[in-house]
């Protein structure tokens, strides 16, 4: 198997979960190269359940290694809960590899995103409240604890005292919140350094092993590429870099290991969090695309904002992303519209363009110029094949990939692993 990156094209939620646990099964590794716990990653084995967190979707592929490498960031509290649950569903952890580099999540930096968020009021972005962001600030400010500094009790101890006492000082004179007591943090800190420690290492050498051997290795995105800090719609995005190239700055691998580029995109769109979304259908079709899709957020909960499948993203993401192929997932979701719509161009202060403006923010109306096709009416949850889909659903699947400019790697039809017609493998 060539190594692979499995990335979100649009603003995550895509089920790269789904895509990743099918494709676990031909690769040696799966790395989750960005983000922390406010992914959210479904896979749904027959009737069973399972959401990842920070988890790697290939774990329950017991000849897998899992790494969570250098560019995500950890909660130990959430990985140790996700690490039980497993063990108790009888899936084999052992192979489960944290990067002593990666930065972790601590209890004040869900604290502070809760904090600012409330301070943003109106203007807030409407983050996952996992701490990420604050996790990602203290490491650009290079303040950060990492994991290897967290499962060294001297170190740590050197290390929170000094954090404490400096997001104490923020905490009071910014947010006018009452202080952390060090000793309560440094007990719940020590509590799940204990859960993790067996698995951490210097992951880098690891993954660039299995990059020069076969089968390879499979780099699991989270997010999405509009959530991406530098490439997404800034300032509504997350605080990493879930675009492909994350893959090889999150891991240490080099862009020449990277064969192939996976973009997984749903036969719509979904946003949660504020932003600019121009394809949002707050309406009969959004309510439609809702409940026979389930939108409601893995992490959170919260309803997902829902509308038409929007091509100028996908191209965007194409570009950004150099993706190879395009896995189109939740078609069936679409199935009962008399019409299908997908945006092909924006209509932007009056004049019309096919590319994504550099900067969506600073544009007063985005209007999408859109392609009706008719819909259809059949369940298609069984199909197996491209050739077994109702026809205006083929026609659909065909205009994506021409409009897209992408070649279709896989249709999802269902959130079981078996619905998932692979055109490439
Ligand atoms: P991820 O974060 O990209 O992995 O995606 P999520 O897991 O947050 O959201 C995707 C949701 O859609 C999950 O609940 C999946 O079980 C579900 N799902 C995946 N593929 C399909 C599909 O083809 N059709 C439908 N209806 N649901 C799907
Ligand atoms: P997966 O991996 C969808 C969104 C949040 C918010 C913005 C910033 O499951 O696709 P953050 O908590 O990261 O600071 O929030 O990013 N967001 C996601 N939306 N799927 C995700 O992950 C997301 N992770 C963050 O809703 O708009
Ligand atoms: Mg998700």
């Amino acid at each position: 198997m060539p190594n692979r990156v499995v990335v979100g094209a649009q603003w995550g939620d895509e089920a790269k979960g789904k895509i990743v646990d099918c494709l676990a099964e031909s690769a040696a590794m799966v790395v989750r190269y960005s983000g922390g716990s406010n992914a959210g990653h479904t896979v749904m084995v027959g009737e069973e359940k399972f959401k990842f967190f920070l988890m790697p979707a290939g774990i329950l592929h017991p000849h897998v290694t899992c790494v969570l490498a250098d560019g995500a960031v950890v909660d130990p509290g959430v990985l140790a809960e996700e690490i039980r649950d497993l063990k108790r569903r009888g899936i084999d952890v052992s192979r489960l590899r944290i990067s002593a580099n990666a930065h972790v999540i601590m209890p004040y930096h869900r604290l502070l995103d809760e904090l600012e968020e409330s301070r943003k009021g109106e203007g807030r972005l409407g983050t996952t409240g996992r701490g990420v962001g604050p996790a990602y600030v203290d490491k650009a400010a290079r303040t950060g604890i990492r994991v290897g500094e967290l499962i060294d009790s001297n170190r740590f101890r050197v290390r929170i005292t000094h954090a404490i006492n400096e997001k104490n000082r923020i905490l009071s004179r910014l947010y006018d919140a009452p202080p952390l007591n060090l000793d309560e943090v440094l007990a719940e800190c020590e509590e799940q350094a204990k859960d993790i420690r067996p698995f951490v290492t210097h992951t880098a050498p690891l993954v660039a092993e299995a990059a020069a051997s076969e089968p390879g290795v499979l780099f699991e995105g989270a997010q999405g590429t509009l959530l991406d800090i530098d490439h997404g719609t800034y300032p509504f995005v997350t605080s990493s870099h879930p675009v492909a190239g994350g893959a090889c700055i999150g891991t240490g691998v080099g862009p020449t290991a990277i064969h192939q580029v996976i973009g997984v995109s749903k036969a719509y769109t979904t946003r949660v969090g504020a932003g600019v979304f121009p394809t949002e259908q707050c309406n009969e079709i959004g309510d439609h695309i809702r409940e026979r899709g389930a939108e409601y957020g893995t992490t959170t909960g919260r309803p997902r904002r829902c509308g038409w499948l929007d091509t100028v993203i996908l191209r965007y993401s194409a570009m950004v992303n150099g993706l190879s192929s395009l896995a189109l997932n939740h078609l069936d979701v679409l199935s009962g519209l008399d019409e299908v719509k997908i945006a092909v161009a924006y209509r932007i202060d009056g004049a019309e363009t096919s590319f994504l403006p550099g900067d969506l923010s600073n544009c007063n109306e985005i209007e999408p110029v859109y392609e009706t096709l008719p819909g259809w009416d059949e369940e298609i949850g069984q199909c197996e094949s491209l050739a077994s889909l109702p026809r205006n659903a083929r026609r659909y699947v065909e205009r994506v990939e021409q409009l897209a400019g992408i070649p279709i790697f896989s249709v999802s039809v269902g959130p079981v692993r078996d619905q998932t017609i692979f055109l490439q493998k």
